[in-house]
């Protein structure tokens, strides 16, 4: 049975993942996963659909993934680790849950349903994993989510070459600011440390140039010219300016404490 999983399956990219695979791949299930039970029931799929409502910050959840993998015994051609969260509060303003929860949902579970995942990927197969922009440098006024996407490209970078030899590709989508309901988790309170977004890209671009760049075996896929030249100039300049550059679009200059 050849499937594709995808987490983060009920909104934004996740769910973009899903439209555009279906519409490309012939898989005998999809089986997706996100909390939103409702969401992911009213998905309509070509390929028969196997919904998941699995709380992925919880370690409970894996136990649930790995027991189907072992019944059923898929062969795993597509997996999108699109599951995610973040919140624009500075550290002082970010409550424990939070800073712990980002780094559960986007660091733990995505290493866990990858390594659950692995024995059911064969030749061919795909992991698309959802790192950012703020991958590459560091944050101030949203640290967890940019640490943990940190993580997300240096282990999907170096899957990539564990991989390399069963012939699976890995390949980690590095968006700008994109239009989900991501700002509305990050953004739940009135108050916000981050309030200036200089473009706004569309899910279904970001994913259709994820799939794109997947089939050419790139391990980065990044869309957008302007986004290319913020990841190649962080790359160049010291990580002291980008960071001050950052707090000055924000209208955090020095006067805010953020030092
Ligand atoms: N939007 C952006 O500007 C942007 C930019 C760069 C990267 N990203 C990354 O792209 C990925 C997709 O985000 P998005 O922008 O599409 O946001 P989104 O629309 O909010 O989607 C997030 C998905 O994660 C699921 N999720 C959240 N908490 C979960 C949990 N505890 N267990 C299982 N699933 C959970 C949500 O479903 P339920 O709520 O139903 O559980 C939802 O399906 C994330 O990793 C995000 O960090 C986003």
């Amino acid at each position: 049975m050849k499937i594709a999983v995808i987490t983060g399956a009920s909104s934004g990219m996740g769910k973009e993942f899903i439209l555009q695979l279906d519409r490309a791949e012939a898989y005998d299930e999809i089986w997706v996963i996100a909390r939103r039970r409702e969401r992911l029931e009213e998905l309509e799929t070509r390929a028969k659909k196997r919904i998941l409502p699995l709380d992925l910050s919880r370690k409970e959840s894996y136990a649930v993934y790995k027991a189907l993998l072992e019944e059923l015994k898929p062969e795993i051609r597509t997996l999108v680790n699109a599951a995610g969260y973040g919140k624009f509060e500075t550290v002082e303003e970010i409550s424990l849950e939070d800073a712990l929860g980002i780094i559960d949902l986007n660091c733990k579970a995505l290493v866990a349903v990858t390594q659950l995942s692995l024995n059911y990927l064969t030749r061919g197969s795909h992991i698309y994993n959802m790192g950012s922009l703020s991958s590459f440098q560091p944050v101030p006024l949203m640290n967890s989510y940019a640490s943990s996407k940190a993580l997300v490209l240096s282990y999907s970078r170096a899957l990539g070459k564990e991989l390399e030899d069963r012939g699976i590709g890995v390949t980690c989508v590095c968006p700008g600011w994109v239009t989900t309901e991501f700002f509305d988790r990050a953004q739940e309170k009135d108050r916000h440390s981050v309030n200036y977004f200089n473009v706004l890209w569309k899910p279904e671009d970001v994913v259709a140039k994820a799939l794109r760049d997947g089939a050419k075996g790139k391990a980065v896929s990044v869309l957008g010219a302007s986004v290319r030249l913020q990841v190649l100039a962080v790359k160049l300049l010291p990580h002291e300016l980008v960071m001050r550059i950052w707090l000055n679009q924000q209208g955090k200059g020095k006067k805010s404490g953020v030092k």
